[in-house]
């Protein structure tokens, strides 16, 4: 090995190129053997084996489909619904695809000839991997979408219980990187919990778009045996089936979707990331992180670097750059199926794995920060209150643009003379605008700032409350 050998899908699954006589799905009209490079880079075993579970149970329910149109007998049926059985068990137990093996519909289809004989040879009738693989795929997606909504509530309930905690603390809020407002840091970090509800929302859609059954369409015609496919459609967990043979084969919208999914959640992952990066930096000094997510560097000795918010940082690029691979692929695409769709797969499962990676590593990094809350409450500096200064005068029967005006001067002044709002005279305060009164320097409160804000969506404590009971009833237990 030179390190500078292709990888191949073939290659990437450990499988050497394929001897003559092999078992393959195709082959009757050629006259000479494949070629070993063509058998390299057509294979997608090394990416597809892991829809297994799915090739076997829509063969199974194929099989007994075609039994009650009476395609097949009842007794082959049931010797290829057992032979599948065991199949899954030799699979799960670790077989493992050979040579032969173009991808995994050979190879379910190979184990279940060695499994039952001649009747595995009557399983394809009316089907193809066409209708098959798109079948499988979704049926994989659908499961996909549960087990990344759970990761995604397992993140949220990280944020819901650092929100609790934090409901009597305040912290700067932040517009354009600049000290804007005082707020409950409770309502920051909600700040992120909520995007996540909406990539929960959009996951549960992709679920429903994953679950029109193509299987029944054949290789673009539809089948030519009298299946039931209402029936087929129930047992295979689907909420309708495919109205058009042609369009089924080939759509892959609801893996566009699911990586469109991933890539939002994955741009929001990146805000979530940043933003505590900033907060850890000895700079802000709002948060510290722990010891079982964080790294530390082989030559400076001091380093605690948080990698895994890092990494999701970064990671809203691959997710990216996987959903535009996909869309490239589709685009100009003519209809039917074609074999670049192959390629939908590698987009698909790259990218959720990825995400399984980087959701858990996000939620452990925030899960064991301390929050240093005087360091968050020292940087609520006064001029931060100016607005609640406007609003003041406002109360008063000041127009707000006036008000904001006259604060506008004070801030100035203070700017000039270098000091804080609250350490500026009251006469500093008059001579703005003469209804400026003693009290003030009340308005100068971040507490009060923060109480005042009790309308819905608000910083107020009140609100916030009920924001908490919001996000809390989002994750039924
Ligand atoms: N491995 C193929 C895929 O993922 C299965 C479908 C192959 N169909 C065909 N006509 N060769 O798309």
């Amino acid at each position: 090995m030179t390190g500078l050998e292709p990888v191949s899908d073939a290659l990437a699954a450990g499988v050497a190129p394929a001897a003559a006589g092999s078992h393959r799905l195709w082959g009757g009209r050629f006259g000479a053997q494949t070629a070993a490079a063509l058998e390299a880079v057509n294979k997608s075993i090394g990416t597809d084996f892991r829809l297994w579970p799915h090739d076997v149970e829509l063969s199974q329910a194929w099989a007994m489909s075609l039994a009650a149109a009476g395609v097949l007998s009842q007794d082959d049926a049931r010797k290829i619904v057992a032979g599948l059985d065991a199949v899954a068990a030799k699979i799960a137990a670790g077989a493992q695809p050979d040579a032969s093996d173009e991808d995994v519909h050979t190879m379910v289809d190979r184990l279940l000839h060695d499994e039952v004989g001649e009747p595995a040879s009557r399983l394809h009738t009316g089907r193809s991997r066409n209708d098959q693989v798109a079948t499988g795929t979704r049926m994989w997606v659908m499961k996909a979408c549960t087990t990344l909504d759970q990761s995604i509530r397992d993140l949220q309930e990280v944020l819901l219980e650092q929100a609790e905690a934090l409901q009597g603390d305040i912290m700067p809020a932040y517009t354009h990187m600049q000290r804007a407002q005082p707020v409950l840091a409770a309502h920051w970090v909600l700040a992120h919990f909520w995007p996540l509800d909406r990539d929960r929302q959009r996951l549960a859609q992709v679920a429903r778009s994953a679950a029109s059954l193509p299987l029944g369409s054949g290789a673009i015609a539809g089948c030519a045996f009298p299946i039931n496919r209402a029936r087929l459609q129930e047992a295979l967990g689907f909420r309708q089936v495919s109205e058009n043979s042609i369009d089924a084969v080939a759509d892959r919208d609801f893996i566009a979707e699911m990586l469109f999914v991933i890539a939002l959640l994955g741009a929001h992952l990146s805000r979530i990331a940043e933003d505590f990066i900033l907060l850890g930096t000895s700079e802000f000094g709002f948060v510290k992180f722990g010891d079982t997510f964080t790294t530390g560097s082989s030559m400076m000795p001091q380093k605690r670097n948080p990698d895994a918010l890092e990494i999701a940082r970064g990671s809203g690029a691959r997710f990216l750059g996987d959903l535009v691979a996909l869309l490239g692929t589709l685009k100009g695409l003519p209809s039917g199926y074609n074999k670049d769709l192959q390629d939908d797969k590698r987009a698909l499962f790259g990218a959720f794995d990825a995400m399984q990676l980087v959701l858990p590593g996000v939620a452990g990094t925030i899960a064991e920060i301390t929050w240093q809350r005087a360091r968050m409450r020292e940087a609520v500096s006064s001029v931060m209150m100016a607005t609640d200064l406007a609003d003041y005068l406002v109360d008063r029967g000041v127009p707000f643009r006036d008000a904001h005006k006259s604060v506008g001067s004070v801030v100035r002044e203070a700017e000039v003379t270098g000091k804080e709002l609250h350490m500026l005279p009251q006469a500093a305060y008059t001579a703005a605008h003469p209804t400026f009164g003693d009290d003030v320097f009340e308005a100068l409160s971040p507490s009060k700032s923060v109480e005042r804000r009790n309308v819905d969506g608000g910083t107020g404590p009140d609100a916030v409350r009920r924001q908490l009971a919001a996000a809390r009833a989002s994750l039924p237990r």
